[in-house]
Formats: structure tokens, C-alpha cells, sequence
């Protein structure tokens, strides 16, 4: 992911609007009603976020958000923000990755990328992601089952598990050491860091671990997509070591922070519409497309990862200055009225192709196919496996992590049976 603005990182942008909305925690914990209030009243809208989050203008709008994801533009490569500006080695190694560059960068290490994620090896992943997919509800079962109360942590014992094992096994990184950066992404994407030096020290922790990772892949290498990616540079391809390093962490933290949340707060949804779950039980063919509208309702991040105008642009009725950081609010756009209709009611049949979910443009998500196939098999096997699934605990004791990014549950109690 994208942490341009992480607290010892940030570069620092011109910043003038005294009537900037000013987000207070509470935002974290309900962001949808920050972006409905601003959409319906100003759709591109200046915004200081709280903690380390720092300051951008919010577009909160399908049209407007779309048009952006897709602007040249908008710049993600911070270093033009400010030729001078001279990135953290650690800040560097691990966040100038494809997503926070511009073509032709971008379009080179996206091409190179791509030829070691292909569909192929992704569909081909199916059975592994069903038998994967079993395996940990046998678990969680059983150990619901051993409670006198019969409660467990979806989303830690299944949400997590499932796409954190899936991504070490396609990267061929140890899934023994998934809790170690599963804490360390979690310090080094949130934006509520009150210590820099905790951030410093988790990126630190990371890098150490990548680099020794792909010293042994390079003494031991595998059928995996890590060391493809090293034979690819190594056969004088144009991957330096540091983007090597910013590749991996990329590819490891976008393809678990984000399906763990499709997985857990796409079950939220459905049980908080009952009746939507009931009808995608009975008709399993639904699954496709209720994945979709999953996405669109319960979408993995409130917004895309962060760019920057590169000259003044005019953006639905405002003028954003040339130099100032530009959020696309993707989970505000698929709520959009004007896009989606009656857009806060849960519908598993409805057409929610178009949502904004996964981005658009030349960002578009390279994981799209692998969380898509992820969160079928997921959930419907939780549907499938488990008729009296609920909520163990009111919905309004559910908290969010405090991330301006990911919009992720922090723990999801439920009764199996
Ligand atoms: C439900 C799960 C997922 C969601 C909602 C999601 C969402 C997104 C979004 C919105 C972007 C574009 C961000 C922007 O333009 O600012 C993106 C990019 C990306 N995603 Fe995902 N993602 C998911 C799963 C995955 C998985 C499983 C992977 C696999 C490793 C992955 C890898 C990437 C990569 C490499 C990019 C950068 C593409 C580029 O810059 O060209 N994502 N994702």
C-alpha cells in the first residue's frame, strides 16, 4: 500500500484552505457518514485528517472519483512533489513501488510484475483456496467448539488466515512468520502512529526480514513469484534492489489487508441483512456477483491510495491548486445515489459492476482476480458450512481500526453454530 504521508516520510505540500473539514477520530470509526455529509455538500472538499493522516482534498463523488483515479494529472510519485525532498532509505526500500510511481516506472515494474501474476497462476490456485478454505474452519470450529461459549474471532482465526497464507504461498514467503508482519503492516499502514520511532522501528523490522528473505531465495530459489521476480532482474531486467524490496512489501501487504476485510466485513453485511444472506445461501449462483456488491458496500479501503496535482485542476465545480494530495474516496463513490441506486442497501443480485472498489486507471488492482477468487470461496463456504452463523456481540461494540486507508473491523466475535 501506499504510505506516502507516513509519519517521518511526509513530504511537506503547500497548504492554504483555513475551511478545510477537520476529521476527528470518531471519523475512523464511522467514515461512511464523514463522506455522505461531505458528498451531499461538497463533493471535492479540502480535509485535515486526524493523527498523523495528514491533509488532502476528499472526492467524494462517482464521476469526480472515477475521472481522478484515471487523471494523468495527478501525480502518485511524490520525489516530483519536491525534486529536493530526499526519501528515508527505509521509507524509500519499501514504498517506491509501482503504486506510488508514475509511467514510465510505473509501466515497467507493472509489465514485469504481470509476467510472473498471471491469471493462469492465479485460477490455477482454486483448489488450493478451497482445500486452504476448509482446513481453517475446521479449525475455527473446532476451537469454537472447545469454548464454553462457543465464540471466536472471525476475522483472526479465518479473514486473516485465509489470504495471508494464500499470498506467502504464491510469494514463497514462510506463512510461520505471518503474525510477525501481519503486527508490523499494521504499525507501518495505519495512520494513527502517536510515536514516529514506532513506525521507524516496525519498517526497520520489515525490511531487515525482506532482505534476508530474498538473500536465501537467491541461494535457494523456488517455483514462487519472489523468485521470479529476482530471476527477472537478475537476468538484467530492470528490477534494482530497492524495488525488489518495495515490490515485495507491496504485494505481501495489498494482498492481505485488504481481502482480510472483504472476507470479514462482507460477512458483517450479510448478517446484518439477513434476508440478502438467506438468498445467497439458497442460490449459490449468486455468489459471482454478490462478491461484487460486497466489494461496492463493504469496500477493503475508504479510499484510494494518495496522489497529487501537478498543476491547478478543475474538479467538479472546484479548482484543486497544483501541489496538493488528492484522495479518491472510493467507498464514498460506490455509495454515490447518483451511480448506485437505493446504494445503502446490501443487494446480492443487484449489478454492482462498475464499482470503484479495486480503482481504475493504469492502478487499477493486480490482485483484482486473486481477491475476487479468495472472497467466493470464502465466503461461500462459511454460508455453505455454517446455517446458524451470527454475530456474537451488538454491531455497535464492533470497532474499526484506526486507519484513514483500510476500512477493517479490529476483531469480529461470532457463533458458528
Ligand atoms: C479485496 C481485496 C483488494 C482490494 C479492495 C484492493 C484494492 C486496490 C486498489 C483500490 C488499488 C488501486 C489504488 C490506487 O489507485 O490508489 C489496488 C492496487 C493494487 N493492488 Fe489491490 N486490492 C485487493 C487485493 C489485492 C491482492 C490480493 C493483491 C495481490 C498481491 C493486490 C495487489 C495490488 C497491487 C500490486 C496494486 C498496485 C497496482 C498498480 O499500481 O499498478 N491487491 N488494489
Amino acid at each position: 500500500m501506499s504510505d506516502a504521508l507516513a509519519p517521518g516520510g511526509e513530504p511537506p505540500g503547500p497548504w492554504h484552505d483555513p475551511a478545510a473539514e477537520r476529521f476527528g477520530d470518531d471519523y475512523f470509526q464511522d467514515p461512511l457518514a464523514h463522506f455522505s455529509a461531505l458528498r451531499e455538500t461538497r463533493p471535492v472538499a479540502p480535509v485535515l485528517l486526524p493523527g498523523a493522516g495528514g491533509r488532502a482534498w476528499m472526492v467524494t463523488s462517482y464521476d469526480e472519483a472515477r475521472a481522478a483515479l484515471a487523471d494523468p494529472r495527478l501525480s502518485k510519485d511524490s520525489r516530483k512533489l519536491r525534486p529536493d525532498w530526499e526519501p528515508h532509505p527505509v521509507f524509500g526500500a519499501l514504498n517506491l513501488h509501482l503504486l506510488n510511481l508514475d509511467p514510465p516506472d510505473h509501466t515497467r515494474l507493472r509489465r514485469l510484475v504481470s509476467k510472473a501474476f498471471t491469471p493462469r497462476r492465479v485460477a490455477g490456485l482454486r483448489p488450493r483456496v478451497e482445500q486452504l478454505t476448509a482446513a481453517l474452519l475446521d479449525t475455527a470450529d473446532s476451537r469454537a467448539q472447545s469454548r464454553d461459549d462457543g465464540v471466536i474471532d472471525l476475522l483472526d482465526e479465518f479473514a486473516f488466515r485465509l489470504p495471508v497464507t494464500v499470498i506467502c504461498e504464491l510469494l514463497g514467503v514462510p506463512a510461520r512468520d505471518q503474525d510477525d508482519f501481519r503486527d508490523w503492516s499494521a504499525v507501518v499502514v495505519a495512520d494513527r502512529v502517536d510515536d514516529p520511532g514506532e513506525w521507524r522501528l516496525a519498517a526497520t523490522a520489515m525490511l531487515g526480514y525482506f532482505s534476508r528473505l530474498l538473500a536465501a531465495k537467491r541461494v535457494e530459489p523456488g517455483d514462487d513469484l519472489l523468485s521470479a521476480l529476482i530471476a527477472a532482474r537478475d537476468s538484467g531486467d530492470a528490477l534494482s534492489e530497492m524495488e525488489l524490496t518495495a515490490m515485495l512489501f507491496l504485494l505481501l501487504v495489498a494482498g492481505f489487508e485488504t481481502t482480510v476485510n472483504l472476507i470479514a466485513s462482507g460477512t458483517l453485511a450479510l448478517l446484518s441483512f439477513p434476508g440478502e444472506m438467506a438468498r445467497l445461501r439458497a442460490d449459490p449462483s449468486l455468489l459471482p456477483g454478490a462478491v461484487e456488491e460486497l466489494l461496492r458496500f463493504a469496500n477493503p479501503l475508504n479510499h484510494a491510495t494518495e496522489r497529487f496535482t501537478m498543476e491547478d485542476l478543475p474538479v467538479g465545480g472546484a479548482v484543486i491548486p497544483a501541489g496538493e494530495w488528492v484522495l479518491a474516496v472510493t467507498s464514498s463513490a460506490n455509495r454515490d445515489p447518483g451511480r448506485f441506486p437505493d446504494p445503502d442497501r446490501l443487494d446480492v443480485g443487484r449489478d454492482a459492476s462498475g464499482h470503484l472498489a479495486f480503482g481504475h486507471g493504469i492502478h487499477y488492482c493486480l490482485g483484482a482476480p486473486l481477491a475476487r477468487l479468495e472472497g467466493e470461496v470464502a465466503i461461500g463456504s462459511l454460508l455453505a458450512r455454517f446455517p446458524s452463523l451470527s454475530l456474537a456481540v451488538p454491531v455497535s461494540q464492533l470497532r474499526w481500526r484506526p486507519s484513514s486507508l483500510i476500512h477493517g473491523l479490529e476483531s469480529l466475535p461470532v457463533r458458528l453454530s
